[in-house]
Order: C-alpha cells, then structure tokens, then sequence
C-alpha cells in the first residue's frame, strides 16, 4: 500500500510552533481592536466561489497568523494529500481504499483510471440508471404491484444512508415534486416506522433500502418490518418488485434480503458512507427533485472540487474555512462547533455535518499508528440559528468559552416571504457582530444611565451586562438554495473535513470507533435473552441488563 511520505508530527512543524509563538503573543488582542486598527480587514478577509461568499474577518486571526495557518497547510503536505485523492490513490489506508466522492460528480465523459478501471463509466452508468429509475416513478411509469401510481417514498437507512439525502431533500423543497411525498426511516426503535406506515397505503408506497455493508442492523430490522406489512396487505412475494428497491455495495446480501438485483443501484467501496449522497444514496433526492436537478447539486459539488484542486490556499474557501477551524480548536482552545444557518431548509445540516465532521476526524491516532499529540475533531453541534439565539446563544454570548460559529444565510428569497427574510438576516448579522464586538463597560453604564437606573443599581449589574466580545465567527452566504449551491456547500464542508485531517495527520475515511459499541450490544442483546445469571459485564451494565429483563413489558 503506497505510504504517505513520513513527517513530523503536526505538533512538530515549524509552522505549528510558530502559530504557538503568535497565539500567546495573541492573547490579550481583541478582533473588534483588528477592525479599528485596520479598515482594509474586512475587504481582505472574505473570498468567494460556486455561489458562496465567505466573510472570516470576525475571527481571532491577523495577517501573520493567516500566513502561518497557510504555512502549516503547505508543511503538513495538504497540497500532495489532496493531489492523491484526486488522482484515485488508496489515501484511506486502513482500508487499504481510494477515496472518490469526487469521482461521483465529475462529468459524464470525463475519465478516472483507478487500477485499470475508468470509474467515471461506472458512476455514469449507475447515474443513468437512476435517471431511468426515478423519472419512471415520478411520471407514473414505475407503478405498485395493484397498477397505481407511487406516492410515498420511504428511505430506511442510516448514518450516511439517510443524513445527506435526508438534509438536501428539506433543503430542496421547493424544488419537490408535488405528489412524491419523502419519509426517512432510521431510528431501530420501531417508533419512527410505526408510526409512519399507519399513515401509509401499501400500494402506493416505495421503500429504498439504503446501506452500503446491508449489514446494518437498524436498516435490516426497519426493512424487515417494512416488507413484513407490504406482504401483509398484497398478499404476495411478486410485490416486492414493485415496492421495494436497494442501495448498496453489497449485491449478495440484498438478493439474500429477497430485493431483485435487478432493482439494485449499486456504488463502490471508495465512497465512505458519510460521503455517499451524490451516488446513488441520493436516489430519494433524485426522485423529489428530478435527474436534470440532481445533476446540477453534482455540478455544483464538482465546481467546488475544481476550486478547491486549483484555488490558491489564500482564495481557497476549503482550505481557509479548516485552517481557522484548527487554528480555533487547537489554538484558542474551542472544543465545540456550532454551524447555525439562518434558513429552514437548511435545518438538517447540523446534523449531517455532525457525521461527516466528527466520523471523519474524531481520532486521537494518525494513520501512521502514533498519538496526535493536539486536538482534533470539535464537536459539531447547532440547528437553525434563530431558533439557537432563544435556547443556547447566551452561553456563545456570555460563556467561559469560546464557541466558534458558522453562520450561514441566503440571499435570494420568495418575494412574498421579503419582510421575514430581512428579519432573519439581519439577526443572523447582529448575532455575529455582537460576539465580535461585546459591550464594554462604559458602554453598558451609559445605557443604565440613560435608561434612569439608580447608581447602586447600575454597579450591581454591570457585571451582568458586560459582553467580552471576541468569539469567532464566519458567515457564509449563499446566493440561494437551489440545487447547484448546496453541492458546492457540501463539498466545501467535505473538503474542509478532509484539510483538518490531513494537518492533523489522521485518516478522515475509517471509522474503526464505532465498532465496538456495535459488537458490545450484540452481546448485550443475547444477555436480555437468558434466564440464566449473566455476568460478562461490568456490575453496572449487568445492573441495568437485569433492570430491563425485570422491567420492560410490551
Ligand atoms: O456505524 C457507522 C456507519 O458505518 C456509518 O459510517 C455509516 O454511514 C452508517 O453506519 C450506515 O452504514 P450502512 O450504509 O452500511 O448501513
């Protein structure tokens, strides 16, 4: 397997050190000051590609601090690594696999030889098929087993096989078909399930099955549920054709699963999980917002790949966007991230970043075995922001630590929605300034005096109505949601996840943590089965295991 050419621990660059130097030298600097000092900051501090402009101004950064982070990107080999993914090498090492998502949203036409195989071809030939496949269903011609017209369709899949379709269909709603409705299946309880296919009629419902391994077992218990009750109202096996299609890399157990291979849509193993919507994982998005549009989402990522391969680092959204999250993470000491757009289309997107930010580089090991020695992954957390600023903004505000913040807007808007999206706006624009700037002393005295306080009063407040300002943010804006801009939002964000992972050193593409949580609840489960005295675990698991076979009752 080719190994990457060995370097210094992150911690050992030159460039780290120095940012080390520029952080304490840093310390007492405040950015509201930055501004003051500079008035050409914030027309230096913002770059723009694929639709989205990006304003980092408002973060803890100067001039010199930028040229390190941009130093360290260059030290810890940011240009080669991402060379050899583009160019189809095994850079996911401990699976000994290519990483290709770009491969998904190159043109038709283009080419890609990986070990002697052009995978473009093969990503245009499962693209044409969902083109078939879904303008079928969505003009009548892929009818149920009874001959009427689909409906409903129902994704049962999880993590990757549900969060990325599942996001870009909220984002994309207005671009929905008006009698396809879309339901996502994932939670194993059985709640989500049941409570939707009492809703459903079975002649007019479509499952996609959606996993990559189709070992799953919230995916293969939801789906078993699932054929379960179509059998139960058609009455029989020929149905299944009609109501139930897979998408997976796993041919032999979907047949296994008795869903005809011919009603497969298949991807490769060079697409992680977490960055799978744009092949055919995306098939529920294909079929909301039609193939011509779903071409364009890939489009829109594609545009962002290219700008990404050739953009300068210092205009490259990607790039910056990951170096001034390392910079919060490992150099401020910020262990969150909050992502708060300020659309509800976009209301999803929290928790997609959540898999593809933290699955990727939420490891303490490189892939060259040894200790990161700094941190890596923050937590990634947040919903829409108008929402977060009346629950959780006045710890970003007043808290004791910093909580760095991607604020995200649109610009383009319905006509008939202009006086709440000016709203909307100009909070998201306020929520940034404030954290920025904060209200110093006097000026929170001045508005006590003004507002007739008594003098021991405004003393004992003070306190209380000081912002120290300072907290990092970005503001991303899009020119709209449409299709084309949500790609290359995404793909920004995947690109950002994978710069981090290459300065950190780890490998973005295995996920080898979530294994063993995977293997313990197998176990756990054939415990709640015996009669016996069970005591593999620890007292308190055990405690808990014998509490449920006590306890719980259907
Ligand atoms: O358990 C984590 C994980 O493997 C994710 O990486 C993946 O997206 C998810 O489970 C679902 O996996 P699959 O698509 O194979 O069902």
């Amino acid at each position: 397997m080719n190994q990457p050419a060995p370097r210094p621990s992150t911690t050992q660059l030159p460039a780290w050190q120095a940012l080390r130097a520029c952080c304490e030298a840093a310390a007492g600097r405040h950015i509201a000051d930055e501004f003051a000092a500079d008035p050409g900051r914030a027309e230096r501090m913002h770059t723009e590609a694929c639709g989205i402009f990006l304003d980092y101004a408002k973060n803890r950064v100067d001039a010199p601090t930028l040229a390190l982070l941009f130093q360290l990107a260059r030290e810890a080999g940011v240009a080669e690594q991402r060379a050899a993914m583009f160019g189809g090498e095994r850079i996911n090492r401990t699976e000994g696999r290519a990483v290709l998502h770009v491969a998904l949203r190159m043109p038709a036409g283009s080419t890609l030889m990986v070990d002697g195989d052009d995978v473009v071809a093969d990503v245009t030939a499962v693209r044409e098929r969902v083109r078939r496949f879904s303008t079928a269903v969505r003009e009548g011609g892929w009818r149920g087993h009874d001959g009427r017209r689909i409906t409903d369709v129902v994704n049962i899949g999880i993590g990757g096989s549900d969060l990325g379709p599942q996001m870009a269909c909220e984002a994309l709603r207005d671009f929905a078909h008006r009698e396809l409705r879309l339901h996502f299946i994932s939670n194993v309880d059985g709640i989500a399930l049941d409570r939707l296919l009492g809703t459903l009629d079975p002649g007019t419902t479509l499952f996609i099955v959606a996993s990559k391994t189709f070992t799953t077992q919230e995916t293969l218990t939801n789906a078993n549920v699932a054929r379960r009750w179509l059998l139960g109202h058609a009455g029989s096996e020929a149905a299944i054709a009609r109501h139930f299609v897979a998408v997976s890399t796993n041919t032999e157990a979907v047949a296994r699963f008795g869903i005809d291979t011919a009603n497969m849509f298949g991807f490769w193993d060079w697409v992680g999980g977490r960055y799978s919507m744009w092949s055919a994982i995306g098939l529920p998005l294909a079929l909301q917002i039609g193939a011509e549009r779903f071409d364009e989402l890939l489009a829109g990522a594609h545009a962002m790949d290219v700008h990404f391969r050739d953009a300068p680092f210092e205009h490259n959204l990607p790039v910056i966007l990951a170096l001034l999250g390392i910079w919060n993470v490992d150099f401020l000491d910020a262990p969150t991230q909050l992502i708060a757009p300020y659309h509800q289309g976009l209301h999803r997107l929290p928790a997609y970043l959540q898999q593809l930010d933290m699955e990727s580089n939420g490891k303490s090991v490189r892939s060259d075995g040894h200790a990161v020695g700094c941190h890596t992954s923050p937590v990634i957390w947040g919903e829409t922001g108008i929402n977060g600023q009346h629950a959780y903004f006045q710890m970003l505000h007043q808290g004791t630590r910093p909580v760095p913040v991607d604020f995200i807007g649109v610009l383009e808007h319905p006509a008939h929605l202009h006086a709440q999206h000016r709203i909307a706006f100009a909070n998201m624009v306020a929520q940034a300034e404030a954290l920025m700037r904060g209200k110093r002393a006097a000026e929170a005295a001045a508005e006590m005096h003004a507002a007739g306080l008594p003098q021991e009063r405004i003393d004992a407040l003070l306190p209380h109505r000081v912002f120290a300002g300072n907290r990092p943010s970005n503001t991303l804006l899009l020119d709209r949601l449409d299709p084309r801009t949500l790609g290359a939002l995404i793909a920004l964000y995947e690109h950002r996840t994978f710069v981090q992972g290459v300065v950190w050193g780890v490998n973005p593409f295995d996920q080898w943590g979530v294994e063993l949580g995977k293997q313990l609840a197998g176990r756990v489960l054939e415990d709640m089965d015996r009669s016996t005295d069970i005591n593999a675990h620890d007292a308190s698991t055990t405690a808990l295991i014998d509490r449920y076979r006590r306890g719980a009752r259907a």
